[in-house]
C-alpha cells in the first residue's frame, strides 16, 4: 500500500485569550483548528497588556476593556485583530481600533434563542417563585403563602430591540398568548404579521405588564430606564434585562423597587458587572452597595450574565471566532467585522 501524507496545517498567528473559564477553555480547546493560544484567566485592561508575549490576536468577551489606551498599546505589542467571542462590541474604542489599524470581528449571533429563552426564564421565575417554592419544599414548608403569581397568557409585554433576540423573544411571548408591542430603531412592517404592534417606547412603558431589553448599548441607549422613564410606566410592571448593565440606571430602578412602582426586577447584565460577574467571590466582602441592595429585594433576580450559556451557543462562539481568525489571517473578507481597519 502506497504511504498516505497526512497534512496537518499550522496556523501562524497566536491567540492571547483574555477571561478565560474553564468552559472557554473546554469549547475553544474542542473546536481549535490547530492555533497556539495562550488562555489567560485576568481580564484585558491596560496593566495586562503586557502579558502579550509574540501574539498577534487577542481573544476577548464582555467585560474586557478596549479603551484607546489598551488598543494603542495592542498596536505597539503588534496586535492586527480583536476577535470578540460574544456580539456586543459597546467595550470597544472602535475608532481607536481603526486609527491604530487593528481589525475587530465579533461573533454576530451564536444562540439568539440561548438569550431569549433565559429572559423568559427570568419572567417566570419571579412571576411563579418557583426559586421560593423549590427552597422552601426541601426544607419541610409547603405553604403556599405568598407564592402567587399572575397568569401570563392575556398580559401586555414590551420588546425594546427586535434584532435576532428581541424577535425570538417576541415569538415565545406569543406563543404564551401574550399581547407583544415591539419598538425597534428600524421597524419592520412584516413584524405585525406575526400578531406584534409596532409601538413607541411611550407606548410600551406606559401599557406593558413586562418590559424586556434587547438593544445593544450605545450613547442613546444608556439609562434608557431611568427616573423619568420608569415615572411612565404601569405600577408594579415586571422589568427584565438581558441586553446591557447600563441600559438602567440602577439608583432609579433602586428607587422605583423602593415605591413599588417597579414591581419585578430581573436582571442578567449589570452596569458594572465587571467587578463582580464570572467570579467567586462568596468569601469577599462586596464593597457594591447598589447590587447588595438589589440583592436584598425579594421581587428581584440576578444571574451574572449567563443568558448565552448553552452548549450550543459556547459551540457556535467557538467556531465562528475561529472563522473570523481563519478569515482574517487568510486576507478573506470578513463578513463579522465589527470596523474594518482597511
Ligand atoms: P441585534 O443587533 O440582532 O439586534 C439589536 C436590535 O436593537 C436591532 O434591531 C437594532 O435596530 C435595535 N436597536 C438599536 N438601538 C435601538 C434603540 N435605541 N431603540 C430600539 N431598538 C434599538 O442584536 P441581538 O443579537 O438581538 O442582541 C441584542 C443585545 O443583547 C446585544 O447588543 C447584547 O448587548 C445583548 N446580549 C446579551 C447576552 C447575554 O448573555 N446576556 C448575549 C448576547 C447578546
Amino acid at each position: 500500500m502506497a504511504p498516505v501524507a497526512i497534512l496537518v496545517y499550522f496556523y501562524s498567528m497566536k491567540i492571547a485569550f483574555y477571561s478565560t473559564q474553564s468552559y472557554d477553555k473546554e469549547y475553544f480547546s474542542r473546536y481549535n483548528p490547530g492555533y497556539e493560544i495562550n488562555f489567560l484567566e485576568t481580564s484585558l485592561r491596560e496593566k495586562t497588556v503586557k502579558l502579550i508575549t509574540d501574539e498577534t490576536v487577542v481573544c476577548v468577551f464582555v467585560n474586557d476593556r478596549l479603551s484607546a489606551p489598551v488598543i494603542l498599546a495592542l498596536k505597539e505589542k503588534g496586535v492586527k485583530l480583536i476577535a470578540l467571542r460574544c456580539a456586543g462590541y459597546n467595550n470597544v474604542d472602535l475608532a481607536a481600533a481603526t486609527s491604530a489599524g487593528i481589525s475587530v470581528v465579533r461573533v454576530p449571533a451564536y444562540s439568539p434563542h440561548a438569550v431569549a429563552e433565559h429572559a423568559v426564564a427570568m419572567i417566570m421565575t419571579l412571576n411563579r417563585k418557583t426559586h421560593k417554592a423549590y427552597n422552601r419544599v426541601r426544607e419541610g414548608n409547603f405553604s403556599l403563602d405568598r407564592l402567587i403569581g399572575f397568569d401570563l397568557f392575556g398580559k401586555t409585554v414590551g420588546v425594546i430591540g427586535m434584532g435576532k433576540i428581541g424577535q425570538v423573544f417576541a415569538g415565545i411571548m406569543s406563543g404564551f398568548g401574550c399581547k407583544v408591542l415591539v419598538n425597534d430603531l428600524f421597524p419592520n412592517p412584516d413584524w405585525e404579521k406575526q400578531g406584534w404592534k409596532i409601538a413607541s417606547l411611550e407606548e410600551i412603558f406606559i401599557s406593558a405588564d413586562v418590559i424586556s431589553l434587547h438593544c445593544p448599548l450605545t450613547e442613546s441607549t444608556k439609562h434608557l430606564v431611568n427616573k423619568e422613564t420608569i415615572s411612565h410606566m404601569k405600577p408594579g410592571v415586571m422589568l427584565i434585562n438581558t441586553g446591557r448593565g447600563a441600559l438602567i440606571d440602577t439608583g432609579a430602578v433602586i428607587e422605583g423597587l423602593k415605591t413599588g412602582q417597579l414591581g419585578y426586577l430581573g436582571i442578567d447584565v449589570y452596569e458594572q458587572e465587571e467587578h463582580l460577574f464570572f467570579r467567586d467571590l462568596s468569601e469577599n466582602i462586596i464593597q457594591d452597595d447598589q447590587i447588595m441592595r438589589l440583592m436584598s429585594f425579594p421581587n428581584v433576580l440576578i444571574t451574572s450574565h449567563q443568558a448565552f450559556f448553552t452548549d450550543e451557543a459556547l459551540s457556535e462562539i467557538a467556531r465562528v471566532t475561529y472563522e473570523n481568525i481563519q478569515t482574517f489571517e487568510n486576507g478573506g473578507m470578513l463578513s463579522n467585522a465589527v470596523s474594518l481597519s482597511v
